[in-house]
């Protein structure tokens, strides 16, 4: 009997300690603190501005490291979500994320359902083919050609101009160098920086790089159109970083090289 009490009593107090704790956290950091969350969405298979490392623990790249040092720099905790490319702008309307950075290209389409910061790197983009092809030299040999490309990019819409061009949608840009290798396209087009960063980083002798780029693009981080308060800020944040260097550092780490004058 004895016991039995004993035993209640440690239960009742073990309750009442897990109710008192649950109470304090809430208390001392409730709403406040969930406001300071930034959710963030990418497309992580975007190297170098975005991708998963070997460790598969955190996620990698420019833009990453940038929105980290974006979120520092703003009092806020960062917390990134993979997601498919073409689902970040619904995503953003829902409100179900704050912010994409995923090397998104600003345009008057994209402007239209999202808001976006200031340009924060340009790019453009570059044609990729087997390195035994010698028919394809630039944009218009590409007619009538088989072009794999990244599904909701900028690519799969500069391809589907081309004409009598067959193109094949794919879920990464990773997947569209799968498939020129497997001899199942003519060619890729992605974004120049990417097609760069594939061909030396894995040093693939058996592709090369045209080195016509076909667009000027420049990536903005895109955000819901009604929160213009995170807008202001999170451009006031990317000012900060210009200035004191840190975006600088960042762009040194991923690129080899200081950043353009103009960024
Ligand atoms: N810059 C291109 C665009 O905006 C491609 C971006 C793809 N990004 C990614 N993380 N997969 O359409």
């Amino acid at each position: 009997m004895k016991k039995i009490l004993l035993l209640c009593m440690a239960l009742i107090g073990s309750l009442l300690l897990v109710a008192g704790c649950g109470g304090n956290t809430a208390s001392k950091d409730g709403g406040s603190d969930k406001a300071k969350v930034l959710k963030v969405a990418t497309n992580a298979d975007f190297a170098p501005f975005e991708f998963q490392g070997a460790d598969g623990k955190e996620y990698q790249g420019f833009d990453m490291d940038l929105i980290r040092a974006l979120g520092k720099e703003m009092g806020m905790q960062v917390k990134i979500d993979n997601i498919s490319f073409d689902g970040l702008i619904p995503a953003l309307q829902t409100g179900n994320i704050d912010v994409a950075i995923s090397g998104m290209s600003i345009n008057d389409d994209r402007k239209k359902k999202v808001a976006f910061s200031d340009p924060y790197y340009e790019a453009g983009l570059t044609i990729m083919v087997k390195a035994d092809n010698n028919n394809i030299k630039s944009f218009k040999d590409l007619q009538g050609k088989k072009i794999a490309v990244q599904i909701g990019t900028t690519s799969a819409t500069e391809a589907k101009k081309i004409p009598n061009a067959e193109v094949k949608e794919l879920n990464s840009s990773a997947d569209t160098f799968l498939e020129l290798k497997a001899g199942n396209v003519d060619a890729v087009i992605n974004d120049k920086p990417v097609n760069d960063y594939y061909k030396v980083k894995n040093s693939d002798d058996s592709v090369k790089r045209i080195g016509e780029k076909l667009t000027l693009e420049n990536y903005g981080i895109a955000m819901n159109k009604d929160n213009t308060e995170l807008v202001k800020n999170l451009n006031e944040a990317l000012k900060k970083l210009k200035a004191n260097g840190e975006y600088n550092k960042i762009y040194k780490k991923w690129f080899g090289t200081d950043a353009p004058a103009a960024t």
